[in-house]
């Protein structure tokens, strides 16, 4: 009962605020800015995105939770182009296969419960060439305490913070998936703490082939 309250009612908000914080504002201009023409983003969120699209003509925003979809909706009354709602889970996207050039990912991959279910999904749906643009936080291969506290804090992680997964190897999940690296970068963001600030930026192709 009080654990609903606090999914319904208190965590959109604090989502709202933590996804605000500067470092990770920066990483959404630095991966959004050159993004073009029609995009699905998956895990819209409350829509922190949206003022990044400077070339974007249609938006499909992707959210299964209306209660985070909600606080959403003044910035899509802002949006300089139309943003259509759907409300499905990436491990099952309604779009057929080879469809968009644009797939966008910020900091959901880690919160989904069948990720590689999602990214096959991804996969699929994009056109050959097209590309998957991701900011997401990761499991830190460099730093072996981090990653024993990325290991053991996650279970407690998923429960306070909707599934989100502080250890996923994303790299390795999309290099399993068949996407090819059109660029990757790692990037420690400063103002969060350690076991949540190792961040892959990264664009991926589907083969044209
Ligand atoms: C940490 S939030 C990030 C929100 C937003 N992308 C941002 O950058 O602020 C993770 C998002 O993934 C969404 N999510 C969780 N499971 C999902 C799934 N199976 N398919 C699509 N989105 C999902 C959540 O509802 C939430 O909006």
């Amino acid at each position: 009962m009080l654990y609903k309250i606090y999914q319904q009612h208190i965590f959109p908000h604090l989502l709202n605020q933590v996804m605000q914080t500067p470092a990770l504002m920066d990483l959404r201009r630095e991966l959004l800015l050159g993004v073009s023409n029609e995009v699905l983003e998956i895990g819209f969120g409350t829509g922190l995105n949206l003022p990044f699209y400077q070339l974007v003509d249609k938006l499909y925003a992707l959210e299964p939770n209306a209660d985070i979809f909600k606080l959403a909706e003044t910035r899509i009354q802002q949006a300089a182009f139309p943003v259509e709602h759907i409300q499905a889970s990436a491990e099952n996207l309604p779009f057929a296969a080879n469809s968009l050039q644009h797939v966008v990912s910020t900091w959901t991959l880690c919160s989904i419960p069948d990720l590689e279910q999602s990214l096959k999904e991804i996969y699929r749906v994009l056109q050959p060439g097209g590309t998957l643009h991701v900011v997401e936080h990761v499991l830190n291969r460099q730093n072996l305490n981090i990653q024993c506290l990325q290991h053991l804090l996650t279970p407690i992680q998923k429960k306070v913070a909707d599934g989100c997964h502080l250890n996923r190897d994303i790299e390795n999940a999309l290099l399993e998936t068949g996407f090819e690296i059109e660029s990757l970068n790692y990037i420690d963001a400063a103002g969060l703490p350690q076991i949540g600030q190792h961040m892959l930026l990264a664009r991926l192709r589907k083969s044209k082939d």
